[in-house]
């Protein structure tokens, strides 16, 4: 186990590893995922997942949002906004959305993110560029069913997994349905696991090919490698939006913790070892090393 720290460079040139299984999500700036796959591409260490390119654009949800559009892949309108003093919407209907444009882990999304008017958008925008220091992400609220979707896999051999849908149902009145902060890491807890992820999901075939269509597509088009996972929501014509893209998801083992790729894995039939297993295999054999 190497830290990602400062002393991150010295040891990696130090111990020269065959390849490294890159976890590291960083601490400093929009770039903090992409440091080690970069000092890792200097040393010309081979990693397993994405690129520097990749996971930048993808920790940014807006630079990740344009991308989506140039290749018309279905994703909420946006905008975003530095001053709640001078805002400007555009043609976008309530309700919206807003979040730190680049965080993850449904850091700075609470329940109050979902906003119907526009002084709730007022006192949203400021709570984020004052409390995250970042540009506020506001989005068209996807009304629909919620899914997320685990991929492996590169070129023209990538794997969906086992979908997954986020349900809502059971939630408490007064919380907006969104996987929120609240949602994730107050609602959802070690003893008391929330109880709103079917896996697989149950959908029509049909569904289930325009979902793994998309993802499929997000994942080249983002140029995501090994592995990955898609966040998607249905518009009010049904259609499988993109929230968001993970390039390095989160893998808590505990299946109590309800972390979502390992969640897929399992479903697909695949233990945790073999999980860890095939991505670095994945990446062996990218880098001619399998
Ligand atoms: N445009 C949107 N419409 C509807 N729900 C959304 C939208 N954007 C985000 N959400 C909700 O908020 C959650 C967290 O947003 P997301 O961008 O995935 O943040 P994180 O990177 O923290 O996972 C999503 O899982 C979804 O429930
Ligand atoms: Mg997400």
């Amino acid at each position: 186990m190497i830290e990602g720290n400062e002393e991150v460079y010295i040891k990696l040139k130090e111990n020269r590893p065959n390849i490294v299984f890159n976890v590291t999500e960083g601490i400093n700036g929009g770039s903090r995922e992409a440091q080690i796959p970069a000092i890792l591409d200097l040393l010309n260490i081979p990693y397993t997942g994405s690129d520097p390119l990749t996971l930048t654009t993808c920790l940014d949800k807006a630079r990740t949002k344009e991308v989506l559009s140039y290749h018309k892949i279905p994703n909420s309108k946006f905008t975003t906004s530095d001053n709640y003093k001078s805002l400007d919407i555009g043609e976008m209907n309530f309700p919206l959305i807003v979040k730190p444009v680049c965080e993850g882990s449904s850091k700075g999304i609470y329940s109050s993110s979902f906003v119907s008017n526009k002084e709730e958008l007022i006192n949203e925008v400021r709570r984020i560029t004052e409390n995250y220091n970042q540009t506020a992400l506001i989005e068209e609220f996807l009304p629909g069913r919620e899914f997320t979707v685990a991929l492996m896999g590169n070129g023209d051999d990538v794997k969906v997994l086992p979908i997954i849908e986020l349900s809502y149902g059971d939630f408490p009145d007064d919380l907006a349905h969104i996987y929120s902060y609240e949602a994730k890491w107050i609602i959802d807890t070690i003893d008391n696991p929330m109880q709103a992820f079917t896996c697989p999901a149950k959908i029509s075939k049909s569904l289930e090919q325009i979902i793994n269509r998309t993802a499929l597509q997000t994942f080249k088009v983002l140029n995501c490698k090994d592995w990955g996972r898609i966040d998607l929501r249905l518009d009010t014509d049904g259609i499988p939006n993109v929230i968001e893209i993970n390039p390095l998801p989160g893998i808590l083992p505990d299946p109590r913790e309800n972390s979502s790729f390992p969640k897929a894995a399992f479903a697909s039939g695949l233990t945790y070892n073999e999980m860890i297993n095939e991505v670095l295999y994945l990446s062996a054999k990218r880098h001619g090393l399998a």
